[in-house]
């Protein structure tokens, strides 16, 4: 095969056992489906960790993975994972919610004064940081109980969010009110996201297919850019205890190559990839 000719040429010895073992591992662990054409990602991402371990070839690698347990899996799983994100990722989303949305739930919890928003696979923070951001400017002030959960199966990247740190370039896209409003220096070339959004967001570790510790319910869900990486009967299974956690109407807000089409019927699709729950 291909892929195997240019083993010779490679630091580390990796076959195609290599290849299918760990990508069992992996679509075990994390649902995330690695398809053939995945070969050399796999192989590009872990060499590094197979250097840092001063490890010959893959096969000793998944020796080391038996026997060393649950830290390099999350090893793994970290390199593994894709994690490209940015602020105001598919803009439209976040008018959606603040024309939309917000003013509908305002109305809905007029008495409770209390909504709840997941941002599901955050990466490193931008998707909850936007959401905190929108939400800070179309919640009237001192109007109630405003939380945004915020979680990834990578624990880099949620460290990552929650210091909320980030180069100047991260966020050159923004226009200048929000910058000046909410973020601070933190150095020549970082800033850092404010008390104020910082607080409202509470990061956490959590594997989607593992047991959630949060009882709900939640008003709306992003969770976007994540289960592409997913097939459909694992995104069905997703769906389904999505549309459990969310409140009845509660909104679900997917990336821009996502669909729920033969996946799920308990959501309207009210277009551009926003969708109500009805059942
Ligand atoms: C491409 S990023 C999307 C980030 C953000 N939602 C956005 O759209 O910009 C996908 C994220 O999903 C996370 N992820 C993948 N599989 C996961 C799983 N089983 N549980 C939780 N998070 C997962 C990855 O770690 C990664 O940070």
């Amino acid at each position: 095969m291909l892929q195997q000719e240019h083993t010779k040429d490679r630091e580390f010895h990796f076959t195609e056992k290599d290849f299918h073992e760990l990508r069992v591992l992996i679509k075990a662990n994390t649902g995330i489906n690695l398809g053939d054409s995945k070969f050399n990602m796999v192989y590009g991402r872990l060499t590094k960790r197979l250097r840092a371990l001063k490890l010959e070839n893959f096969t000793d690698y998944r020796t080391y993975l038996k026997n060393s347990g649950e830290q390099e899996l999350i090893e793994l799983t970290n390199a593994i994972t894709t994690n490209l994100t940015a602020f105001f990722r598919e803009d439209h989303h976040f008018k959606t919610l603040a024309d939309e949305i917000v003013p509908e739930m305002l109305e809905r919890h007029r008495r409770d004064r209390r909504l709840r928003i997941w941002s599901a696979g955050c990466s490193t923070g931008e998707e909850p940081y936007s959401l905190a951001m929108t939400l800070q400017e179309s919640v009237p002030k001192g109007w109630g109980d405003v939380k945004i959960l915020a979680t990834d199966l990578d624990s880099n990247v949620i460290s990552h969010a929650s210091a909320g740190i980030y180069t100047n370039a991260r966020i050159e896209g923004i226009d200048n009110r929000r910058k000046e409003r909410w973020f601070d220096k933190a150095g020549p070339d970082h800033i850092q996201t404010n008390q104020a959004l910082r607080d409202m967001i509470t990061f956490k570790q959590l594997n989607l297919f593992h047991e959630w510790p949060m009882a709900g319910p939640f008003d709306v869900l992003f969770c976007r850019n994540v289960v592409i990486y997913f097939d459909k009967p694992t995104q069905r299974k997703l769906f389904d205890r999505y549309a459990d956690i969310l409140q009845p109407g509660g909104y679900l807000l997917i990336g821009h190559s996502e669909n729920l089409f033969k996946t799920s019927d308990r959501f309207e699709n009210l277009g551009h990839t926003v969708y109500r729950r009805i059942s």
